[in-house]
């Protein structure tokens, strides 16, 4: 048997979509007649346009792989789930799919809203191609999940919309697809459901079968699948391990090393013009663990304040603040500063941070009285290993951060 369990080579996917020409939503009627007159053979101004939501899209997904997709709103992720889940059709190239699917799409289909609970996981588990006793043996299982014991004889489209969610990820996940095919699902339901969504789907990861995994939440897809491909406007951009692809999905828009500003802000009382990352006194983008890295922030004062607080955030890429500090923590309760022009310099010592990449937000306040101004792009870093303590200590170890402690051994 080959190990390959989807393999996609050069799917495109066109939309006809329509421009209404020259055409307000709200006509009137005088306009309607003149545009009549104007055109008495047209039956209608529209104006039929393609639009190529996949384009040139090819890769191949092993079993038991879990493959994260990620990408903006609009990129085409949920269009390349429905054609693998044979909801829609590709225009060009084509996909192959080794196994058999349990999806859960946006759509929710797979569902007859007519049909009990009951009903549609008999129903679904027979698309499946499951016997009767096969699914009476996950049935339990499933309804215990869902938690809709008292809503299995009442049509689903009575349900909520959380219910039939979890009805849904519960047939999908539990009804031993070879191949589990999951679009956001974490966007609808409570917390405790999500995290419950993402350990099943890491049982069936685990078990070797194959998931595809569509979100927008980057720790989930870093958790759970072990490569990941971005889309932008249809087509593949990156197609590596799923933190590699993470990273480069959230780097766009950010800026690497110094972030300067050119323009004035006027009337501002504060402004921070420039946030810089220096190693040995230069701007770097990249830092070993032996390193100190030095954060630089230029400030501008237009007048004397008092009490002004200067903060930054230091942040793994998935936006997990690891610390924060503030030049008041150390230079004292209240400082007041004249205007003027001001350098701040605060190192930090990177042994301690585990190897990858960074982020530092940078702020400004008067601590519970304004905001004066906030560094709207955070700047970026590269954390690279050249010290005994990852290695040492072996990436494996669980934490954000990786403190080697002294401890001391003595007899009682
Ligand atoms: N039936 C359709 N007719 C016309 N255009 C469509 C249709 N379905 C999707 N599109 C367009 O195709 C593009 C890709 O849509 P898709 O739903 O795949 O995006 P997505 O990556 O899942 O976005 P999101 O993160 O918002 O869920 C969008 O521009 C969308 O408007
Ligand atoms: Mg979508």
């Amino acid at each position: 048997m080959s190990d390959i369990a989807i393999r996609v080579e050069h799917l495109g996917k066109a939309y006809q979509i329509s421009h209404e020409q020259g055409r307000s939503r709200y006509r009137t009627l005088q306009e309607e007649i003149i545009g009549a007159i104007k055109r008495p053979f047209s039956r209608s101004a529209d104006k039929r346009e393609t639009f190529w939501a996949l384009k040139d899209v090819s890769f191949e997904v092993k079993v038991g792989e879990a493959l994260g997709i990620i990408g903006r709103n609009g990129a085409g992720k949920s269009t390349l789930l429905k054609i693998l889940s044979r909801i829609t059709r590709p225009t060009t190239g084509y996909a192959d799919v080794y196994g058999r699917v349990g999806s859960l799409l946006e759509v929710g289909t797979g569902f007859h809203p007519e049909l009990t609970g009951r009903e549609n996981i008999y129903l679904n588990g027979a698309i499946l191609g499951m016997t009767r006793r096969d699914i009476q043996r996950r049935f339990d299982e499933i309804v215990a999940f869902a938690e809709v014991e008292n809503f299995l004889d009442t049509p689903v489209k009575r349900y909520s919309s959380g219910m039939y969610m979890r009805l849904a990820f519960a047939v999908a996940a539990h009804l031993e697809p070879e191949i589990l095919v999951v679009d956001e699902v974490l966007a609808v339901g409570d917390a405790e459901f999500q995290k419950k969504c993402l350990g099943k789907m890491g049982d069936v990861a685990k078990e070797g079968r194959t998931v595809l995994f569509v979100s927008h939440n980057m720790s989930a897809i870093v958790s759970l699948c072990n490569r990941a491909l971005l889309l932008e406007n249809g087509r593949i951009t990156v197609d590596a391990n799923a933190s590699q692809t993470v990273s480069s999905y959230l780097r766009t828009g950010m800026l690497d090393g110094e972030f300067c500003r050119e323009v004035d802000r006027p009337g501002q009382k504060l402004t921070i013009k420039r946030v810089a990352l220096l190693r040995n006194g230069q701007i770097s983008t990249t830092f070993y663990t032996s390193d100190t890295l030095v954060v630089q922030i230029e400030f501008i004062l237009r007048q004397r304040l008092a009490g002004a607080q200067i903060a930054f955030e230091f942040l793994t890429m998935l936006d997990e603040c690891l610390f924060s500090s503030t030049n008041q923590d150390v230079i004292g309760d209240k400082p007041v500063f004249e205007a003027g022009e001001y350098v701040l310099c605060c190192p930090i010592e990177l042994s301690i941070f585990r190897p990858g990449q960074y982020q530092i937000k940078v702020s400004s306040s008067i601590p519970g009285v304004e905001m004066l101004d906030i560094v709207e792009h955070p700047v970026l870093f590269d954390l690279l290993d050249d010290s005994s303590p990852v290695l040492k200590l072996g990436q494996d170890r669980r934490g954000l951060i990786l403190p080697v402690l002294e401890w001391s051994l003595s007899t009682k």
